[in-house]
């Protein structure tokens, strides 16, 4: 089948995702999300995700179908995420579509959640075919990572991923320390508006010359997020909210944009793939934009709703898998959390 119509779920954090394509052309893509409930933990809880997943499912799918006009019966796969992620969400939804797909009889596909990032961008039908290979930078609050595409259905190559936090995990957590709620990167964004981005110096994790060596393209932000925390800690008098907003999403940019351009520039790949709900960051993508112009490097960013956690980039991915010839997934595969590309 060269179109293969495929349903995919989504739960390795917390968005229940339900995607819907034909091939590439995306029909439906249903998020519902468990962020409200995880708000006044100020970052996601693995139990409350599960059990939310749990809920959102039946009706995300029926939503989906809706949405696509289209009916179980005519679906020719299903698709899921079996990693990385968090342990009992991923199973919430590989539970789900292993009953899908043994109660309709269909054609099972365990997909890899960073893979699909990369998947969502053929679904975005206004932009030109995606040319390969490509360097992908995914930034999200449960991944930071920079990978060289050669061929998305074989050939993903892992070149660096955060040794700690995310990069939205350290916006969380700065804007925690700010007093400001969760999550945490539009609100830095709000409060940096009015910020001066060089007030504060704070520093570029994994960037000096001697980490070059063995991280050149890791990322680390728990560094930065304990000077930030320092630098607030000594502040005599009315803190600079705005100066140490702009300053802290100046240093997170700063380092995500130069990794991902030095790995072009190693690789000789003059383009750029952007991912993750991080990218919704105006000043990165501007910050991304300018360089990679100088660089001569051209910069992809798929519309946000497939940049966020979402089924149709895993629908998409198991698309291409079988356009492949790729064979389905026998049923015995679980959920693993550290799931390589
Ligand atoms: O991809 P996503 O929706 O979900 C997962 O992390 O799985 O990403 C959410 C993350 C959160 O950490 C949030 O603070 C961050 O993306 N985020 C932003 C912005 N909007 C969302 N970070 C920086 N700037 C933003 N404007
Ligand atoms: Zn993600």
């Amino acid at each position: 089948v060269n179109d293969p119509l495929v349903l995919g779920i989504e739960t390795s954090c917390d968005e229940t995702g339900i995607g819907i394509v034909r091939g590439r052309t995306l029909l439906s893509n249903t998020i519902a999300s468990s962020m409200d409930e995880h708000a006044r933990y100020g970052g996601v809880v693995p139990e409350i995700a599960a059990r939310a997943h749990l809920e959102a499912l039946q009706p995300a799918i029926e939503a989906a179908l809706r949405e696509a006009g289209v009916q179980l019966d005519d679906l020719d796969a299903i698709a899921v995420t079996s990693g990385p992620g968090l342990a009992g969400a991923l199973m919430v939804g590989i539970g789900a579509a292993k009953a899908l797909a043994v109660s309709l009889d269909k054609p099972l596909y365990a997909v890899n959640h960073l893979v699909g990032h990369i998947a969502a961008d053929i679904l975005d039908a206004s932009a030109p075919p995606l040319e390969l290979p490509t360097v992908a930078l995914l930034v999200s609050g449960g991944h930071t990572s920079l990978l060289l595409v050669r061929d998305l259905t074989t050939d993903v190559e892992l070149l660096g991923e955060t040794v700690d936090d995310a990069a939205g995990e350290a916006f969380d957590k700065v804007a925690r320390l700010l007093g400001l709620p969760y999550p945490g990167g539009p609100e830095i964004d709000r409060a940096a508006a009015s910020g001066d981005a060089h007030a504060i110096r704070f520093p570029r994790g994994l960037s000096r010359a001697s980490d070059l060596d063995k991280h050149r393209y890791d990322f680390s932000f728990s560094g930065l997020k304990t000077a930030v925390a320092r630098w607030t800690e000594q502040y005599d008098g009315e803190l600079p909210v705005a100066d140490v907003a702009a300053s802290f999403r100046e240093a997170v940019v700063d380092v995500l944009v130069t990794k991902a351009l030095a790995a072009c520039a190693d690789h000789g790949v003059p383009r750029l793939l952007l991912g993750g709900g991080v990218i919704a960051n105006r000043r990165l993508r501007d910050v991304a934009l300018a360089r990679a112009a100088e660089a001569g490097v051209t910069v992809r960013i798929p519309p946000l709703s497939l940049c966020t956690d979402n089924g149709a980039m895993i629908a998409g991915l198991a698309a291409e898998l079988i356009r492949s010839g790729r064979k389905p997934s026998t049923l015995e595969f679980g959920a693993d959390s550290t799931l390589p590309v």
